[in-house]
């Protein structure tokens, strides 16, 4: 069963097709149109506008906090009970490092505030922190899909592996949209459309 959805899809291969095209032609929107460097690098608001932005066409629940606990494999994100408090210590986390911008990616991604798409809206609300702090982007093209989600999963435990494979893709080419938009790309980071196991509440 696909996710209620906005276009009326109930196939969940059909919905994953709509929901690739038109949140890239949202991406591509982002990236030319400068809304991107007016936000404040490393809010919620700004990851919130983020994915209010690609997704707004698509799910009503764009831009919003979720309403129901998911987990993936044997990771439980946040749960909703803590999920508003963590935002806020998520919001005060250091930024001026390339090891404090990281550290503050992985916890934004145990949070994982929205319903779905929380991948894709972090990874470019992660490259706007590295842009405005350390003047450089990741070069998503140069990460490994699968070392990435391998390094995803570890990093509640660890982030050395998350740290040092985007430390080694870092790249000054950071008004490229080519290198951008790698970092949405499904033939790199999609994982399929039944990855998640919801509890509804
Ligand atoms: N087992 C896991 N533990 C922690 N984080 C994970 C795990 N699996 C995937 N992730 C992270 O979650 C992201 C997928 O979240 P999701 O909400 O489905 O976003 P999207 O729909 O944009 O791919 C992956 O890109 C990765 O960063
Ligand atoms: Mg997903």
């Amino acid at each position: 069963m696909a996710l209620e959805n906005k276009l009326g899809i109930t196939s969940a291969p059909e919905l994953a097709e709509a929901e690739e095209r038109i949140s890239k032609k949202k991406a591509i929107e982002l990236f030319e149109n400068g809304i991107l460097d007016k936000l404040v690098a490393g809010k919620f608001e700004s990851l919130k506008a983020i994915h209010k932005y690609l997704f707004e066409d698509i799910y009503d629940f764009a831009g919003k906090i979720r309403t129901v606990n998911i987990s993936k494999g044997n990771f439980r994100f946040a749960p909703l009970m803590y999920l508003e408090a963590a935002l806020v210590n998520i919001d005060k986390m250091p930024q001026s490092t390339f090891d404090e911008i990281i550290e503050k990616y992985v916890e934004m991604n145990i949070a994982h505030p929205f319903r779905e798409g929380n991948g894709r809206s972090t990874r470019i609300w992660l490259d706007c922190i590295l842009k405005k702090e350390i003047g450089k982007v990741v070069d998503w093209s140069q990460v490994d899909k699968e070392d990435y989600l391998l390094a995803m999963e570890r990093s509640p435990i660890k982030d050395i592996e998350i740290k040092h494979i985007l430390k080694n893709a870092l790249t000054d080419d950071i008004n490229s949209r080519e290198v951008y938009m790698k970092g949405i790309d499904h033939s790199y980071y999609y994982e399929g459309y039944t990855t998640f196991k919801t509890e509804e509440l």
